[in-house]
């Protein structure tokens, strides 16, 4: 007579080993789509931008060879952690050609507490509205009272092909002596 046991044991076995693999293709399952769905989440986080931040501003011809600076917008890709905004202002920056015949740009914010500043041909000076300081045409502090801790921040500038004036657009960070970018 055979055992009952015995002949259960085959059975048995095969169940654990199916519950086994069905355990197994349910955590795949789970986890593979959520693997991705991750790397979709965190990818702006880890791209790093090819760009070497100049910014086509303006066409050499459209400034005046006078030496006064002229406001021009930047308009760039702007790009944060999740979305792209194609050909939107990102700010703006002065443009002056100097007696040398360079081109010299600032960026138009105030290095005291962020405020745009405004070039007044008469007495020929930079002014800023919230506090009243003062900058030279060089971005130069005009005025030993004025609250800015430093200058204006020059801009890197490239003339390309003779005719396209590129900027290295950055923003610094406001009431430093020291000129510190803007992560
Ligand atoms: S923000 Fe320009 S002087 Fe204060």
């Amino acid at each position: 007579m055979k055992d009952a046991t015995n002949i259960a044991q085959p059975d048995s076995r095969r169940d654990f080993v199916k519950k086994l693999l069905a355990s197994v293709i349910s955590i795949l399952v789970s986890v593979v789509p959520f693997g991705a769905g991750l790397i979709v989440l965190l990818d702006p986080l880890r791209r790093k931008s090819s760009d070497s931040g100049f910014v086509r501003v303006a066409s050499l011809a459209a400034l005046p060879s006078d030496g006064i600076p002229r406001q021009f917008p930047v308009i760039a890709t702007r790009i944060d952690a999740w979305n792209t905004f194609s050909q939107a202002p990102i700010g703006a920056v002065y443009l002056r050609r100097t007696s040398d015949g360079q081109v010299q740009a600032f960026n138009v914010v105030c290095p005291h507490a962020g405020c745009n500043v405004d070039f007044l041909p008469e007495p020929g000076h930079y002014h800023c509205p919230c506090h009243n300081s003062t900058f030279s045409v060089a971005g130069k502090i005009d005025d030993p009272s004025s609250p800015a801790a430093r200058g204006l921040d020059a801009l890197e500038v490239e003339v390309r092909g003779g005719e396209e004036i590129w900027v290295k657009y950055q923003n610094f960070q406001a009431g430093r002596a020291e000129k510190i970018p803007v992560a």
